[in-house]
């Protein structure tokens, strides 16, 4: 493949044709702020927050979508891009909540890094906000629209595995939100709690509800383990606090991997030292289940137990 050299903040690189400038600019550790962009997600160019300026370009372009071409020059941190960065910023932040303090996302959260770094902060606004609905119906998902940035990246991710695609845009302009389905609750809607969207959230809209309150993200130490239910073997990581497993959580559904909520109970059933209960859903929404019904052991145990009967002459009660 033909490479180009390019200049990024004075830092020479060559990187292969039909790299965006985002992926060359990685390739010198330069870390440019992006909300919507996933190297695993069809490339939208929605938050502008990634905006650079090219040498003999009059507009700041966007670093995730646009390609490097030979000779480029590019400043990501001069005076314009921070300036534009900066008002965009805080353009998001007047429409969220000042919650910080107490959001599960915190630590790991794009739009408090990026806040942070650009010193841009929650202030005073009395103009409108988004809707604050919160969908609780779910126990594996919190859906917390007042967080919500509409990257679209939960959109896009679901829609990667044929049959799911249950998240959209709804509404219009100022009053556009993430539905589920025909705009229902997660509790009746067609979602398998594989949990995609919540590992590409960049921000508190989606969380793990498993998570709730059992630490925050710094205290815990992670290890990665491979799922061990089907052959796509997708990325799990163990939580742990105070030398305890306490939880489970999924990893972006890279390398064409699905993620799924028996893998993910699975994985917690094996590695979590007292793991929630689990539930499934039934036809009037999530009904708490046994470890059996939720991982789908229950026909092969049964089977197990009555060779086991019939070729030892082993007896079980139930
Ligand atoms: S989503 Fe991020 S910015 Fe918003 S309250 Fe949570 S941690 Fe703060
Ligand atoms: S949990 Fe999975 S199926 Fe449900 S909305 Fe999220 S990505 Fe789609
Ligand atoms: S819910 Fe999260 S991933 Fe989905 S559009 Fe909102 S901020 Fe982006
Ligand atoms: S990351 Fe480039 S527009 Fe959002």
């Amino acid at each position: 493949m033909r490479e180009v050299n390019v200049v990024i903040d004075g830092k020479r690189v060559t990187v292969p044709e039909g790299y965006f400038i985002i992926q060359a600019a990685r390739e010198v550790g330069i870390d440019i702020p992006a909300l919507c962009y996933d190297p695993n997600l069809e490339v939208v160019g929605a938050c502008r927050l990634c905006l650079v300026e090219i040498e003999g370009s009059r507009k700041l372009q966007t670093a995730c979508s646009t390609k490097v071409r030979d000779g480029m020059v590019i400043h990501t941190e001069s005076d314009r891009v921070v300036s534009s960065r900066k008002e965009i910023l805080q353009l998001l932040l007047d429409n969220h909540p000042n919650d910080c303090l107490t959001c599960q996302k915190a630590g790991e959260c794009l739009l408090q890094e990026y806040a942070y770094r650009y010193d841009v902060k929650f202030r005073e606004h009395y103009g409108a906000r988004r809707p604050s609905y919160v969908d609780t119906t779910s126990p594996y998902i919190l859906k917390d629209d007042s967080k919500c940035i509409l990257c679209g990246k939960c959109v896009r991710t679901c829609s990667q595995v044929q049959d799911r695609r249950v998240l959209s845009f709804g509404g219009r302009g100022f009053d556009t939100r993430i539905v589920i389905d025909a705009d229902f609750n997660f509790d009746k809607s067609s979602c398998v709690s594989c949990n995609r969207c919540v590992t590409v959230c960049p921000v508190g809209a989606l969380v793990d509800k498993r998570l709730l309150n059992k630490g925050r993200s710094w205290e815990y130490h992670k290890r990665e383990v491979k799922c061990k239910v089907c052959e796509y073997g997708c990325s799990f990581e163990i939580l742990s606090k105070d030398g305890r497993n306490v939880a489970v959580r999924a990893k972006e559904a890279n390398g064409g991997r699905p993620l799924c909520l028996k893998g993910r109970l699975t994985t917690e059933f094996l590695y979590v030292d007292d793991p929630d209960k689990p539930y499934i859903k039934g036809e009037e929404g999530f009904i708490e289940a046994t470890w059996k019904d939720a991982l789908g052991l229950k026909d092969l145990l049964d089977k197990l137990l009555a060779h086991e009967e019939e070729e030892m002459g082993v007896e079980y009660n139930g």
